[in-house]
């Protein structure tokens, strides 16, 4: 059944546990989260970008959360609007059947320039007001994404990454989110502690602790009720950008976050964590593997089932490693 943000948060932070929320375009990766979480009896968050409307066509992309949710009926899933650049594309959300919203008004509508405190509080208060008014739940965003080491925002995020950021945007200060909570009643809130989106994270191997989970504790004892968001959160398997290399690829060498650092975060107040990148690397990895150990095979069920299976071994081992398994 679909319920909404606020309702699966809650019981996140009742019982302790993160929970990942991956991104959907297509029927396979739709596939591989529920059969992962069938798995494990854990709820499930599907979220959709507008580039994902946009790539499935709205009908589509509704039509198969549906059917996910026909198809698994003991499973809570939270279908979630993933960086809505304005008000209008939350409310096309909405009118879609989303049980969630994400404002991200930490940039401006291009979705590369960061924006002013006063553009995101007003922004995402309208939008809270036309959600909650619906039972639709609703993320902000305070802080910009960007990478600490050099103060770009991640590339290959289908943001138009341009531009380095002021440092100071890079971490969420944790007076201003309790305004910014104060302000806009916001359900979740997104926060800047060290992560960027995309594969290319970090260019060394993390040793020591990479992230500013002291920022995570002191914003979370701020604001305890309102439910912290980590975006840019793959942890970038090394295995498989070595299958994707290994079979035709050329991805640089980079890192990832490491899952231990998400579990670090979940201790103090972390409940939703994005992950886009993980699933789009297995899936390539295991279509170029496929393709490359199969060369006369050109049934398409054949690779994609490949992808299939290599995106719901992550999907379970985050659900895992996460806390969510056993929560359904
Ligand atoms: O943060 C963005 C997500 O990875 C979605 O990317 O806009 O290319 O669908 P997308
Ligand atoms: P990754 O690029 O780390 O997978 O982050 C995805 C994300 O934050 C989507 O909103
Ligand atoms: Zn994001």
């Amino acid at each position: 059944a679909l319920i909404s943000l606020r309702q699966l948060l809650d019981h996140a932070a009742e019982n302790s546990y993160g929970m990942p929320a991956f991104n959907v375009n297509n029927m396979e990766q739709i596939h591989a989260i529920m059969q992962a979480a069938d798995e494990v009896d854990s709820p499930v968050i599907l979220q959709g970008s507008a580039g994902a409307r946009k790539y499935a066509g709205e009908p589509f992309l509704r039509h198969l959360v549906e059917a996910a949710t026909e198809m698994y009926p003991h499973i809570p899933i939270v279908m979630h609007q993933d960086h809505g650049s304005d008000p209008g594309v939350c409310l096309r959300a909405i009118q879609s059947g989303f049980s969630s919203v994400m404002m991200d008004g930490s940039l401006l509508p291009d979705m590369k320039t960061p924006s002013d405190y006063e553009y995101n509080a007003g922004v995402t208060a309208k939008v809270v007001e036309m959600a909650h008014s619906g039972g639709v739940s609703v993320e902000g965003e305070l802080g910009c994404l960007g990478s600490l080491e050099t103060g770009e925002m991640g590339e290959e995020d289908g943001h138009g990454a341009e531009g380095k950021l002021d440092m100071d945007m890079l971490l969420t200060d944790p007076e201003e989110a309790a305004q910014f909570v104060k302000q806009t009643d916001v359900d979740a809130l997104a926060i800047a502690i060290g992560t960027s989106h995309g594969a290319y994270k970090f260019t060394q191997k993390p040793t020591g602790q990479i992230l500013r989970i002291d920022r995570v504790k002191e914003i979370h004892e701020r604001i305890p009720d309102t439910h912290l968001v980590m975006h840019g959160s793959s942890s970038v398997p090394e295995d498989w950008l070595e299958i994707i290399n290994n079979y035709g690829g050329d991805m640089g060498q980079t890192y990832g976050v490491p899952v231990e650092e998400i579990v670090e975060g979940i201790k103090h107040g972390v409940r939703k964590v994005n992950i886009d990148t993980d699933l789009r690397m297995a899936s390539t990895g295991a279509v170029r593997k496929h393709l490359a150990e199969n060369r006369s095979n050109f049934d398409p069920r054949k690779f994609l089932k490949e992808a299939t299976a290599g995106m719901q071994a992550i999907c379970k081992a985050r659900f895992e490693a996460f806390g969510s398994a056993g929560m359904a």
